[in-house]
């Protein structure tokens, strides 16, 4: 008999639901799937002696054990042991496709040498981008692979990724494919991001009008080559004095839109310059970075539906003595979201915690507001928050278990990795043997 296409919903709910229990807290992050903004983020969510249903794909309750077991008698339980459960962790800012690490700059920047002096050098940016024209797509999806193991090993299941070290059409439709490649062999959620507008090659920087005939090149060759591809979601531009200006932005991610593509932007990392205002002013879905943000652009952004996406390891990395005005966005009603920043240069780390645990104790923030700035805020600042961040009926079961008995643990053990397993859409992602699918007691019981 051949299988008829009306067969398929049956054989996708043929799966056994799954019963979270003996979770020490949920942090349910429940509330409107939207961006939370200043006083939103005071409230996670966070539930004692309460069980999660997972059916299929999704969250389908979260409410007493008991009534649970009920519902869902044919349920397979999965017990956690007295541990904490999250939403899985949303990392909406990494830069993962790259080849060799650059642990070199690190040592010339305690000598003294600015990160903008040694890319004016050549290196920096540049010698990423040197590096991974070399490599073939099968190389560098060997060498992100364990990456993304890794982030998904610290509890994050959703992970924006940015192509950004080829700056030419090939080299940067090689770095996407590679993204999807990714996305086809991990379980855990990728979301695309197009980086063309990183830094001017080299190759463009020395003649006159080498700037301008860059900026052509990605508005006019690299832009419809990538969306026609379908390879990205978003783009995303590195707005920054000596790197792309306000209007060089302002083109390239006009252009952008007008492709269908959602937009991201560098904006005021190391100097200000009218980035975040520019992220507001053309309806970002974020503007990332922003510790040299002005005070105008605290209240525009703040106005604005624009998420402050803020990567403390960054600045923590590259020895900065100033962090993101966190506070001062929260208060003035920003939505705040944290992210790793993971790359080669600025932010050599995958423990998306270790950024939650610099999040409270360098921005500021409460353990709550970074909570929902790693979940719910992340989600929206990938234009996801309808349907990922929250562990609320109707959301993708994207879950964390870590190794604690309270939410404040977690910013708290700075360093440590207390991720014991995560799901993505209600299937094991971490770890990788699939553990938490198998279970160790009896086919009816996970015990992790
Ligand atoms: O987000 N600021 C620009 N891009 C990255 C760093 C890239 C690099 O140094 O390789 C960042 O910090
Ligand atoms: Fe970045």
């Amino acid at each position: 008999m051949t299988l008829g296409l009306e067969r398929l919903p049956e054989l996708k709910s043929a799966r056994r639901p799954l019963l979270f229990v003996n979770a020490s807290q949920v942090v349910t992050c429940r509330g409107p799937g939207r961006a939370r903004r200043g006083p939103e983020m005071r409230d996670a969510g966070t539930e004692t002696g309460v069980a999660v249903a997972v059916a299929g794909d999704t969250i389908a309750a979260v409410g007493p054990p008991d009534a649970l077991e009920r519902a869902y008698p044919k349920a397979k339980m999965v017990d956690c042991g007295g541990r904490l459960l999250t939403p899985g962790l949303v990392d909406s800012h990494t830069h993962a496709i790259f080849g060799k690490p650059r642990f070199e700059e690190q040592e010339l920047r305690a000598s003294g040498l600015d990160y903008m002096e040694i890319a004016r050098r050549g290196g920096g940016i540049h010698s990423s981008v040197r590096d991974l024209r070399g490599r073939s797509e099968t190389e560098l999806l060997d060498l992100a692979v364990p990456r993304l193991q890794r982030l998904a090993a610290h509890g994050v299941t959703t992970v924006e990724v940015k192509s950004g070290y080829g700056l030419t059409p090939e080299d940067e439709l090689k770095s996407l494919r590679v993204i999807r490649l990714l996305a086809e062999r991990l379980p855990i959620r990728l979301v695309p991001t197009w980086l063309g507008a990183h830094e001017i090659p080299l190759e463009y920087r020395d003649a006159p009008s080498g700037r301008s005939e860059y900026v052509r090149l990605l508005v006019s060759t690299m832009l419809p080559g990538v969306a026609s591809a379908g390879l990205a979601r978003f783009a995303d531009v590195f707005c920054e004095p000596g790197v792309f200006t306000v209007d060089e932005a302002r083109t390239i991610l006009t252009a952008a839109r007008a492709a269908g593509l959602g937009l991201k932007l560098h904006a005021d990392e190391l100097r200000a310059s009218g980035g975040a205002e520019l992220a507001a002013e053309i309806g970002a879905t974020s503007a990332d970075h922003l510790a040299a943000i002005s005070d105008t652009g605290i209240r525009v952004l703040a106005a604005s539906d624009t998420v402050a996406t803020l990567l403390p390891g960054t600045m923590m990395f590259l020895g900065k003595d100033r962090q993101a005005p966190a506070r001062a966005l929260v208060d003035a009603g920003a939505a705040v979201a944290l992210a790793t920043d993971f790359n080669p240069g600025t932010s050599p780390t995958t423990n998306f915690p270790l950024i939650l645990a610099l999040g409270v104790s360098q921005l500021r923030l409460s353990v709550a507001e970074a909570l929902i700035a790693a979940t719910v805020n992340g989600a929206a600042a990938i234009g996801l928050a309808d349907r990922v961040g929250q562990i609320t009926p109707g959301f993708s079961a994207d879950l964390a278990l870590f190794d604690a008995a309270d939410a404040r643990e977690l910013p708290y053990w700075y360093g440590e990795r207390l991720c014991v397993a995560t799901w993505v859409r209600g299937r094991p992602c971490h770890p990788v043997d699939g553990r938490a699918d198998r279970g160790t007691t009896d086919r009816n019981t996970v015990t992790l």
